[in-house]
């Protein structure tokens, strides 16, 4: 209901009436005083004048259900939307809610982690009012082993919100940090649960540096902000509704083919090290190259020596710039 009024107040601009809400809502009158008086709580001004009703004042940059709910413009990504003011980690909650059943789309958000996840078993820095951590929930009639292009994805999408958003020009480096002048400002994390055939479910987990200004000694040289890079005053309530609507978007093309052929170009315009020489760090053993972009099925191209072109897995490899992280 918080969010259903937060949309009307917001699209209306004006004053609207107790008994109007109460009509669009089909509530009582209280109860539509007792959601207000929690969107004050969780940091909207809204003015209630005798007679005239509720009137949206201003709105501080909060991620609670109400203020992402109010941005959503997708069909099903977010809709079902869960917020914690603190948690584990928004991936370990997402998984409990996939296990009991929650529907594709449904998004969970946090303004803090006290178990945040990285890659390779590491562990994401996750202090309040500054980043963004979710995680989303995906239940695709796909084979397991093109898992990994959702997570290709995730990147185009968060990419293609921060540049709307903040007019940003962030990249990705394959197969899916997103970076801004050679650090890093987003990670995804993709866990699935699948059998050889099929999948039961996958979530995404992201998490977008957006007003740290100072990070821990261990990724200090390597890891950077929107507000660092100069992108002041980012909403990460729109942020977050942008990746939604970004990804819907991408999931559906995904989906008609099941690969990446329609998505391929417009990845490749977003990939950091296309054209430039690159070092795929392969257990198996070191080698450098020429990015030339992706395959269909998100398999990096880095061109030999000698010409040949060789793909590279995600998962299996890392690949950096030939002078640092990049
Ligand atoms: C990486 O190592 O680059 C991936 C980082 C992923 C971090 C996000 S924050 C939200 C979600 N919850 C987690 O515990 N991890 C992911």
């Amino acid at each position: 209901m918080k969010t259903k009024i937060l949309t009307i107040l917001k699209q209306n601009g004006g004053y609207v009436s107790g008994q109007e809400l109460c009509n669009q809502l089909g509530v009582s009158r209280t109860a539509v005083w007792k959601a207000v008086k929690q969107l004050e709580e969780e940091g909207c001004r809204i003015e209630a004048v005798r007679n005239r009703g509720y009137r949206l004042m201003a709105i501080e940059d909060g991620i609670t259900q109400a203020q992402v709910g109010s941005r959503l413009t997708t069909r099903y990504m977010g809709r079902n939307l869960v917020y914690f003011p603190e948690t584990d980690s928004t991936n370990i909650q997402i998984k409990c809610l996939a296990e009991a059943g929650s529907p594709e789309g449904t998004l969970v958000i946090a303004e803090s982690q006290n178990a945040g996840k990285g890659r390779r078993g590491r562990s994401w820095s996750s202090p309040p009012g500054c980043s963004i951590y979710m995680s989303y929930l995906l239940r695709p009639k796909i084979l397991p082993f093109h898992a990994s292009m959702l997570t290709l994805l995730a990147g185009m999408a968060c990419a293609r919100a921060i540049q709307e958003e903040t007019g940003l020009e962030v990249k990705i480096k394959w197969p899916n940090d997103l970076v801004l002048n050679g650090k890093k400002i987003c990670g995804i994390l993709t866990e699935m649960n699948a059998e050889l055939e099929e999948i039961h479910y996958i979530f995404t987990g992201v998490g977008i540096n957006v007003s740290q200004t100072e990070f821990p000694e261990e990724i200090r040289e390597t890891a950077t902000s929107l507000k660092l890079e100069g992108g002041e005053n980012v909403s990460r309530s729109a942020l977050i509704a942008g990746c939604m609507k970004w990804f819907e978007h991408y999931y559906e093309l995904f989906l008609l083919q099941e690969d990446l052929s329609g998505l391929k170009e417009e990845y490749e315009a977003l990939l950091a090290n296309l054209g430039q020489e690159v070092m795929v760090l392969d257990p198996a053993g070191a080698y450098q190259g020429v990015c030339r972009g992706i395959d269909r099925m998100g398999e990096l191209l880095v061109e030999l020596p000698k010409g040949e072109i060789r793909t590279v897995l995600s998962g299996e490899v890392s690949v950096r710039g030939i002078y640092g992280y990049v």
